[in-house]
């Protein structure tokens, strides 16, 4: 069994620290933020705070959620890039993802807009690459918010028509700040008014220099629509793949991130899952966010009922609790017992804060009705 200080305690129920700290002086103890709980007093303040909890559990929640993805350098095998395709409104992103899968998803799409995160896998040389199209930056970004990091490579689409754009500048503070590269694929390039050298001028500007010109970011000159340059710009993905070696444990038990999740009126809830280290199984317990349950059945993204997939894969999956939220982490247990109680009390916590939130917003209310 571990220690628990103050300051975790606090955190873990998403209360101030001096909260505690004032308890704790009701209670006749002295204490400071650093301070190691004994596992009576931690029983003693969660019961206080209506929740109850196990000290084994406490303890594994913390070494597991420090472990992040748990990846092991030693025993880590090449795993296909997972992508993203970003860039402004009407530059292409869903044609250029639609040419990649030779499917027609844009007619598929009401108003040819895309309305929520889809990933896809295909097969270039052999190698797989694994895409995610989102609907715009604000996936990205609520994504990285709840601690998802899940892309390896940004593709920035830009129309040679139209060049740099609000929208493009946005994609490439994103992707750096995830510290992500980016291969730019300047796109419509069979348009009459295609000037791809005005894009690669105003990219320069923004430190996306050509290696044509001497940088080292690498261009791509594609038209979606007529499938031009589309193995060209595959060819750069595995290459910076190559040089990047994007890794996980095929071996382990899943972990990785909810890209998108609903409730189904017939299945319940349904959760697209990117696993980013280990395999997912059929039957593996787990915890999704502030949610758990067992996996019951898992789709890949073609539609085949599948029993066990790897790394960089996206599934959908069936057997939670409740529905999870984009960019939560999820993590599977060996056993279905430490999954429901971890999975319990993420939820009451979750509860907690939300009626914390609540209270809050009521007084404010109540404050500006004066
Ligand atoms: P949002 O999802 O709304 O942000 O747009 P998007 O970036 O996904 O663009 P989309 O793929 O929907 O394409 C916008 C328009 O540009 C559509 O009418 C496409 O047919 C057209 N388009 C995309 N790529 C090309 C291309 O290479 N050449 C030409 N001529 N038109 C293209
Ligand atoms: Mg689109």
């Amino acid at each position: 069994s571990g220690s628990l200080t103050v300051g975790q305690f606090a955190e873990k129920l998403g209360r101030p620290s001096t909260d505690i700290i004032k308890k704790l002086m009701a209670l006749g103890v002295m204490a400071t933020k650093n301070q190691d709980l004994d596992k009576e007093t931690v029983e003693l303040l969660a019961a206080d705070y209506g929740v109850s909890v196990e000290e084994e559990v406490v303890v594994d929640e913390a070494s597991f959620e420090d472990e992040g993805l748990g990846i092991d350098e030693e025993t880590a095998v090449i795993r296909p890039p997972v992508v993203t395709i970003m860039g402004h409104v009407d530059h292409g992103k869903t044609t250029l993802l639609d040419s990649i899968r030779h499917t027609k998803i844009t007619a598929g799409e009401a108003g040819g807009i895309t309305q929520h995160i889809g990933a896809y896998q295909v097969t270039h040389d052999g190698k797989k690459i694994t895409f995610l199209d989102t609907p715009g930056h604000a996936a990205f970004t609520t994504m990285r918010a709840r601690g998802a990091e899940i892309t390896d490579i940004t593709v920035l689409v830009v129309a040679a028509d139209d060049g740099v754009m609000p929208q493009t500048i946005e994609a490439i503070h994103h992707a750096r700040a995830a510290k992500v590269p980016i291969i730019v694929a300047v796109n419509k390039i069979d348009k009459p008014n295609a000037n791809p050298d005005h894009v690669m001028q105003e990219l320069s500007e923004q430190g996306l220099v050509p290696e044509d010109w001497g940088g080292d970011t690498i261009f791509v000159k594609i038209s979606a629509k007529k499938g031009t340059g589309i193995d060209d710009l595959l060819e750069m993905i595995l290459l910076v793949a190559e040089i990047e070696e994007f890794k996980a444990n095929p071996e382990k038990l899943a972990r990785g991130a909810v890209i998108e999740a609903q409730l189904d009126k017939g299945k319940g809830p349904v959760a697209t899952l990117l696993i980013q280290n280990g395999t997912l199984k059929i039957g593996d317990p787990i915890v999704v966010g502030n949610t758990f349950g067992r996996v019951r059945a898992m789709v890949n993204d073609v539609g085949r009922r599948v029993k066990k997939v790897g790394p960089s894969t996206p599934v959908e999956i069936t057997g939670l609790n409740n529905v999870p939220l984009a960019g939560d982490q999820f993590i599977v247990f060996e056993d279905e017992k430490k999954a429901r109680q971890i999975g319990e009390i993420r939820a009451e916590r979750a509860l907690i804060t939300e009626r914390k939130e609540t209270t809050s917003k009521v007084s404010l209310d109540d404050l500006f009705e004066k």
